[in-house]
């Protein structure tokens, strides 16, 4: 059944980093000022999690072209698209190449990978086959050695988050993310972390909510939803007390004082939503405490995909949305 299909996936993510960790790379991509990462989706997102990691400024790109600042201040770049063929990233490499830009690259091939090995360009090619968001660990993996002189990582910080999402995907979280899940079922998820380290994963619990479960699902960040979103529960109370689960991201470096905003945040809005539940990341470093939550939130994804009984390996929409749009004028 498909469930155990994407489950063996996630199961592979120490695999793929333990790949990762040894993959002949090129020698590391210099930052002399900020890093530019590009890339969509599952594919993306390993862009947010390195930026929580790097110890130069980093800005993830989302989208067409290049930022408008990019040509005043070139940086150092980075393309991620599994596929190869996504094209906001490729728009964005083109940019990048008719402005004498060297962009590194992490893809399983495609147009990109055509791209990388024509030009010269620094690049890892990961293994193909996948979905984008079950390749996390060579697609982060791979992205962390192009980087590797500018990143918060210490000999040995690879295998021990891949020997920790093994334990968890491999048993020792199954009971946790079978209650988890048993808190949204049936309810949105919305999924808080607090900037600086967690809030990348909750938006990649959300896209794996999404895309595995096909259930809806939001994400914001602590302590910025303090300013806005905090008042948002009253008025719909009637329908968010059913149908709004909330799950906090929780790590052990948080300050004090994000610490009692999650507590106070949980007292003033507990009661107009139906369920409030927390996850605490684990390990030492901050890689094994991000992928450790990562790992909680794919299994999470798939409790709730097998609950509603949903193929979590097929995304028609996405495939059918990208065939229409090639058939598009330029
Ligand atoms: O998970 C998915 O399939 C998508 O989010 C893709 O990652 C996204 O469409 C971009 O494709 P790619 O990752 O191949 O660049």
């Amino acid at each position: 059944m498909a469930v155990e299909e994407m489950e063996q996936l996630v199961l592979g993510l120490g695999d793929q980093l333990r790949w990762a960790a040894d993959v002949e790379a090129p020698a590391p991509i210099e930052v002399p000022g900020g890093l530019l990462i590009v890339g969509m989706g599952g594919s993306g997102i390993s862009g947010d999690l390195v930026s929580v990691l790097a110890s130069v400024p980093v800005t993830v790109h989302k989208g067409y072209g290049l930022p408008a600042w990019v040509s005043n201040r070139p940086p150092a770049m980075i393309a991620l698209s599994y596929s190869g063929n996504t094209e906001e990233t490729l728009s964005a490499v083109e940019e990048a190449r008719d402005l004498g830009l060297t962009p590194g690259v992490v893809t399983a091939g495609g147009a990109l990978g055509e791209l990388a090995v024509g030009n010269g360009w620094p690049h890892i090619i990961v293994p193909g086959g996948l979905q984008p968001r079950a390749a996390l660990g060579y697609m982060m993996g791979s992205l962390l050695r192009l980087v590797e002189d500018s990143v918060d990582l210490k000999p040995g910080d690879f295998s021990a988050a891949a020997d920790l999402v093994d334990q968890l995907t491999g048993g020792l979280g199954r009971d946790l993310a079978t209650d988890l899940a048993a808190g949204l079922r049936d309810r949105i998820p919305v999924i808080y972390g607090t900037n600086g380290l967690t809030s990348p994963v909750a938006q990649r619990w959300k896209t794996q909510i999404n895309e595995n479960a096909k259930w809806p699902a939001w994400w914001n960040t602590m302590p910025e939803l303090d300013h806005n979103e905090i008042v948002s529960w009253t008025s719909l109370s009637t329908l968010t007390r059913r149908h709004v689960g909330i799950i906090a991201l929780r790590d052990d470096s948080e300050s004090s004082r994000v610490e009692a905003r999650y507590n106070l945040t949980a007292r003033l809005t507990g009661s107009d939503v139906a369920w409030v539940g927390e996850v605490w990341a684990q390990g030492v470093s901050r890689l094994e405490r991000i992928l450790s939550l990562c790992a909680m939130g794919d299994l999470v994804s798939l409790e709730l995909a097998r609950a509603g009984s949903i193929d979590p390996m097929a995304v028609p929409e996405i495939e059918t949305l990208k065939q229409l749009l090639a058939e598009e004028p330029l």
